[in-house]
């Protein structure tokens, strides 16, 4: 079978996308959908978050979209699980899975994703996650452009100080620094330039279903979405 044929097989892998700005949850259900159902995980954030980490250590110059361009091609990543936890995630074989969590990395990612030629490069890659049994894709542009014809697109949203608020929860968790105020001006600034982008810009695809998550738990979150996702997909095999 030819190339055609292996994108034809890939279209017909029942695939949920959501989308949304950081911090309205989608990392979080995205990878409890993608366990329940047994289907891969993307989480394409993590990728722009691994070139942002790459360029940074290379001491790139985050708008030299020629120089971004090669390391996106060359970039040595792996995914090794199916549904990956972030100790799991490889850039050139070192774990970097904490690493690329830092504000400091999510802004030169913000940063290096605003080039159309990046995001080029890294679109077969994003692709690729497509497979049997099935797929949950996490990110900006899921639905609108990476993959357009999935069979559910979900745009998760809440407001900007409660994602502020759980943002500074997840870093404290982690043991990792940020105060409220600065989490909130960053996350406003990183809205502002992920929303206006002139390349795959966030906003919902218009088949798509918006949930806004502010004040519900995760398990309120999730109770909605599979059942959107049963009333989307037979997962009776
Ligand atoms: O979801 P996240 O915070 O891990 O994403 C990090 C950055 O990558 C974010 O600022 C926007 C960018 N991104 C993107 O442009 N397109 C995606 N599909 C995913 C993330």
């Amino acid at each position: 079978m030819g190339g055609g044929g292996v994108e034809t097989d890939r279209a017909a892998v029942p695939t949920v996308t959501i989308d949304g700005p950081s911090g309205s949850g989608k990392g979080t259900v995205a990878r409890l959908i993608a366990r329940r159902l047994d289907w891969h995980l993307l989480d394409s954030g993590a990728i722009y978050r691994l070139l942002g980490l790459a360029a940074l250590r290379q001491g790139a110059d985050l708008a030299d979209e020629a120089v971004l361009v090669d390391l996106a091609r060359d970039l040595n990543v792996a995914f090794p699980a199916r549904v990956q936890d972030d100790q799991q995630v490889l850039l050139d074989g070192e774990a970097v899975g904490q690493l690329i969590r830092t504000e400091d990395v999510g802004n030169a990612a913000s940063k290096v994703a605003a080039l159309p030629a990046v995001r080029e490069a890294l679109l077969q890659r994003q692709r690729d996650f497509r497979k049997p049994p099935g797929l949950v894709a996490d990110g900006r542009d899921m639905g609108t452009v990476v993959f357009p014809d999935a069979g559910l697109k979900i745009f998760l949203t809440a407001s900007v100080e409660e994602r502020a608020h759980r943002r500074y929860n997840q870093l404290k968790d982690q043991g990792l620094g940020g105060t409220l105020s600065d989490l909130l001006r960053e996350i406003a600034e990183r809205d502002e330039r992920d929303a206006n982008r002139a390349v795959a810009p966030l906003v919902p695809a218009p088949d798509s279903v918006t949930v806004d998550t502010t004040g519900l738990s995760v398990e309120a979150v999730m109770a909605e979405l599979m059942e959107h996702i049963a009333g989307r997909f037979d997962l009776q095999q």
